[in-house]
């Protein structure tokens, strides 16, 4: 439970706030680098941090970032033509380059100096992996670019999709860090799901649906272990790793690609779920890419032409109760994301947190909550970098392993929950 001045510290991204300022302590992902594929093509409308902004590549390759409207008399940029190094107001003609600099105002003689005194907020746009992402923050504090491993190993091992979500950004991580509703609300597509089934550690997940949770700190967040009994007396360890603010991975089944999110606020009442799946030492299969591809596993089938689920709570997400019933899907949602996305977005736009009866097995949420508090709060009063800013904490890994029951996970896993170049991942 929390008090609501927390809640709302927690939620409220906007360029004021903490926890705003927070989210403009790292580079986050912003478009998919398959948005901007052409130099010259159309720009791309996105909202972060409850900024409008619009996005565009440039007739040279340059990516640009920017207030979404004219400094002149506020058109939308995207309507703007894309031109000869710049991106040009259709109402009366400015033009911006990728940085935000009006470089032309046709209406004003060019010795009148008048251009160059205007320039739109404009924020850096990098591509690395498959995504762009962005720095919002301080110049002067702009952190060294991303190193997470999804995003560095060939393009052939690696797949990333992004979703709307309708709700807070919060209410979305926490699930990604929720190990137990795995045992329930996806109970059914362990042994069905392409990117899923035939691991031996499903078995464990689906013959205890008790598991207790360890949590243990680390310098970019926390690791937070679910462990469930196995053969012999062992335990069946699930350790999910969650970077500042809202990076997490899902522990990885057999040799299935691993996944992951990272969950970036729109604004206060939605965000974009990135979904990422990679495999650290092998190629994607053929088949696994079509899966990702058709919505199978973290990802999802699109209203056409958008980002938004096809199922979405326009729809009751397509909720199938002969399938509830038969225990096809626990849920009667179908599919692993949606599932999540249904349970989450039902609870309204912005959880209210001050009405929760939290168990142990929020152990997880609970701490997290604590570090992001204290971090907004450090960097608010104190200007101290929160944790995740490193490139160094980037380097994690989640995984799936057995140990006998005297051994802590955080001694034992440690290696498993870095990456290490050219082994695989750790999993059952
Ligand atoms: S509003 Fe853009 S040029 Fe006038
Ligand atoms: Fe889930």
């Amino acid at each position: 439970m929390l008090r609501k001045e927390q809640n709302d510290l927690l939620t409220r991204t906007g360029p004021s706030t903490d926890m705003g300022r927070m989210f403009r302590s790292y580079w986050i992902p912003a478009l998919l680098a398959e948005e901007l594929e052409e130099n010259g093509g159309a720009p791309v409308r996105i909202k972060l941090l409850s900024e409008r902004l619009i996005a565009f590549r440039d007739s040279t390759g340059r990516y640009g970032l920017m207030d979404e409207f004219c400094a002149h008399r506020g058109v939308s940029l995207w309507f703007g033509r894309n031109e000869d190094g710049g991106l040009r107001c259709p109402y009366h003609g400015w033009k911006y380059d990728v940085s935000g600099q009006c470089v032309e105002v046709p209406s004003e003689s060019e010795e009148s100096g008048f251009c160059k005194k205007i320039k739109l907020t404009s924020y850096p746009l990098i591509k690395v992996g498959d995504i762009l992402w962005t720095y919002m923050g301080p110049p002067d504090r702009r952190p060294p670019e991303p190193e997470w491993e999804f995003a560095l190993v060939p393009a052939e091992q690696t797949f990333t999709s992004k979703r709307l979500q309708e709700c807070n950004w919060l209410q979305a991580m926490e699930g990604g860090i929720d190990s137990s509703h795995v045992s329930w609300l996806h109970r059914d597509n362990l042994n069905s799901d392409p990117l899923f089934k035939g691991a031996k550690g499903n078995q464990y997940n689906l013959s205890d649906s008790k598991p207790v949770f360890e949590v243990v700190d680390h310098a970019g967040g926390l690791f937070i272990g679910a462990r469930r009994n196995a053969e012999n007396g062992n335990y069946y360890w699930r350790i999910t790793p969650w970077v500042m603010p809202s990076f997490t991975m899902v522990p990885p089944r057999g040799d299935h690609p691993v996944h992951g999110h990272f969950w970036i606020p729109i604004d206060d009442e939605s965000c974009w779920a990135w979904s990422f799946d990679y495999h650290p030492v092998r190629a994607l299969t053929h088949e696994e890419r079509k899966a990702m591809k058709n919505g199978k596993g973290i990802h999802v089938e699109y209203v056409p032409g958008t980002f938004r689920p096809n199922a979405n709570k326009d729809n009751d997400y397509l909720i199938d109760r002969s399938a509830q019933k038969s225990g096809e899907t626990y849920s009667g949602v179908h599919g692993i994301a949606m599932q999540d996305a249904a349970m989450q977005e039902s609870m309204g736009p912005i959880v209210d947190r001050t009405k929760e009866n939290l168990v142990s097995t929020d152990n997880g949420i609970i701490m997290a909550r604590h570090r992001l508090i204290k971090a907004a709060r450090a960097l608010a009063e104190k200007g101290i970098t929160p944790p995740g800013v490193d490139t160094a904490h980037h380097r994690v890994r989640s995984a799936s392993l057995l140990l006998p029951p005297e051994q802590m996970f955080s001694e034992a896993a440690r290696e498993d929950l870095t990456v290490r170049d050219r082994i695989r991942q750790t999993s059952v």
